[in-house]
């Protein structure tokens, strides 16, 4: 079932989310339907706040066929190196793309959608999407990663956007949309090689 996707400014998307005590089959319906909502959307992570869940629950998957879906349940940064800087958008935040500094590689451990512990590497994009939704769930949003100075000048464009309606127009035209954004969103375009 494909979810509504929350957008900037819903106050869930600031509030943090809870551990989940225990992967039952109303984490993996969620967890399902999570991935389904973000494959639709065109996303290459989601993470639950997003769907307005507050729980400690992301998926991801960064494979051009989409078929490498990956939920990760309470996921925690255990070690991170380096760093990269990459061009990153929101599904909650459509049409705003920034530069966003992040670790190049991290070591997380989760649970999976059995409730199975596991450790795991990622590097390049897969860490910055793993970073950016383990953000969501503590109420952080990218543009909260840029400059004061930015960020004060896109909430104000983003605010006047919606109660102009701008929003709405783009996107129900996908010409404009797409002019506006790439449609795929959500940390795509790291580029590599910026490593510094
Ligand atoms: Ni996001």
């Amino acid at each position: 079932m494909i979810l509504p996707i929350r957008e900037y400014p819903d106050p869930v998307l600031r509030q943090p989310a809870r551990a989940v005590a225990t992967v039952d089959e109303a984490v993996r319906s969620l967890s399902a339907n999570m991935l389904e909502t973000m494959y639709a959307a065109r996303g290459i992570g989601l993470a639950a706040p997003q769907v307005g869940h507050g729980l400690r629950i992301i998926c991801v998957d960064i494979s051009a066929e989409s078929n490498q879906g990956q939920v990760l349940v309470n996921p925690r940064i255990l070690r991170k190196e380096g760093v990269l800087e990459g061009e990153e958008g929101c599904l909650s935040v459509p049409g705003l793309f920034e530069m966003v500094r992040r670790a190049a590689w991290i070591e997380i451990q989760a649970l999976n959608d059995q409730g199975e512990p596991f450790i795991a590497e990622a590097e390049g994009l897969l860490a910055v999407c793993i970073q950016h939704e383990l953000d969501h769930l503590e109420g952080v949003l990218f543009i909260d990663r840029l400059s004061e100075l930015r960020r004060q000048r896109l909430k104000k464009q983003l605010l006047a956007a919606r109660s102009g309606g701008q929003d709405e127009k783009a996107r129900s035209s996908p010409r404009g949309a797409s002019r506006r954004a790439p449609i795929v969103q959500n940390s795509l375009h790291v580029t590599q090689g910026q490593s510094h």
